[in-house]
């Protein structure tokens, strides 16, 4: 394994050498050195951590001041992966308001790259960002912050007129810099298509495993769920006696293809 840190090209390099990408979400300092040991190439900071850290409903109440101390404290943890921070429910609504809240995540975040949830009118903001040195990752499919609007947590892009949608909206965000694409709740078929058609690596959760690389939340990957897991999750701890060996078999099911398996596919 290359003790060099993980860029942005080192992504790209592994995508057109045809080797799975390894993600988790990561909220600690602690979490961030074990799954940094553990080869995992990137560490999301997610505001998955408003339901999984701090037992809301939604990522909605997550806050950029939550985001930034969260990210902060996965970056003093790790050594070698790429930090991504996710930017939080509406602190991205114009491309100047993202430069400010991207500035936070990076300068006192640590971040590497900033992740926005949304497709084509997002285009002007990931522009903005991107000439201004800041990397993005974009998210297409099931988009959480939009819970509201979307009426539940529910695959997308399950017929025809919505699947044109994000393959379009995927092309727009790499034609406007995006550097990953995170894929979330679609079809296989689709997500396998959108992997294949764009140069950037796409990162799959819920979305088979056709896409260059995946990412779980790290508490289903540990199997610490209030309710039922999703559908796409696999526990790792089953059969494995520690929470580094669960992240290894994790990264080794990633990069041999075996997960998600099929039935971890639901479409
Ligand atoms: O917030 C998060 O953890 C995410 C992943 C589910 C991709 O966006």
């Amino acid at each position: 394994m290359s003790t060099a840190p993980v860029s942005v090209t080192t992504l790209t390099a592994l995508k057109a050498r045809g080797e799975r990408i390894v993600c988790l979400t990561c909220y600690d300092a602690s979490f961030a050195h074990l799954l940094d040991a553990a080869g995992i190439e990137v560490l999301l900071v997610g505001d998955s951590l408003g339901m999984v850290l701090q037992g809301h409903a939604t990522t909605v109440p997550v806050t950029l001041e939550h985001m930034t101390y969260h990210s902060a404290c996965v970056a003093r943890g790790r050594t070698r992966a790429l930090v991504i921070a996710d930017l939080p429910f509406l602190t991205y609504a114009t491309p100047e308001q993202a430069l400010v809240s991207a500035a936070r995540l990076m300068q006192e975040g640590g971040a590497h790259m900033v992740k926005l949830e949304g497709g084509t009118p997002l285009v002007p903001t990931v522009r903005r960002l991107t000439e201004q040195g800041v990397p993005v990752c974009a998210h297409l499919g099931l988009l959480p912050q939009s819970v509201h609007r979307l009426g539940g947590y529910r695959f997308q892009g399950r017929d025809p007129v919505s699947s044109e949608a994000i393959r379009h909206d995927a092309l727009a965000l790499q034609t406007a810099g995006a550097s990953l694409l995170v894929l979330e709740c679609v079809p296989a078929a689709l997500a396998q298509d959108i992997s294949a058609s764009l140069t950037i690596p796409v990162i799959g959760i819920g979305a088979g495993a056709g896409c260059d690389g995946q990412v779980l939340v790290l508490h289903d990957l540990l199997g610490l769920n209030a309710g039922r897991p999703p559908s796409f999750s696999r526990n790792f701890l089953t059969g494995h006696a520690s929470i580094a060996a669960a992240v290894t078999a994790y990264a080794a099911a990633v990069r041999d293809g075996s997960f998600p398996a099929a039935a971890e596919t639901p479409y």
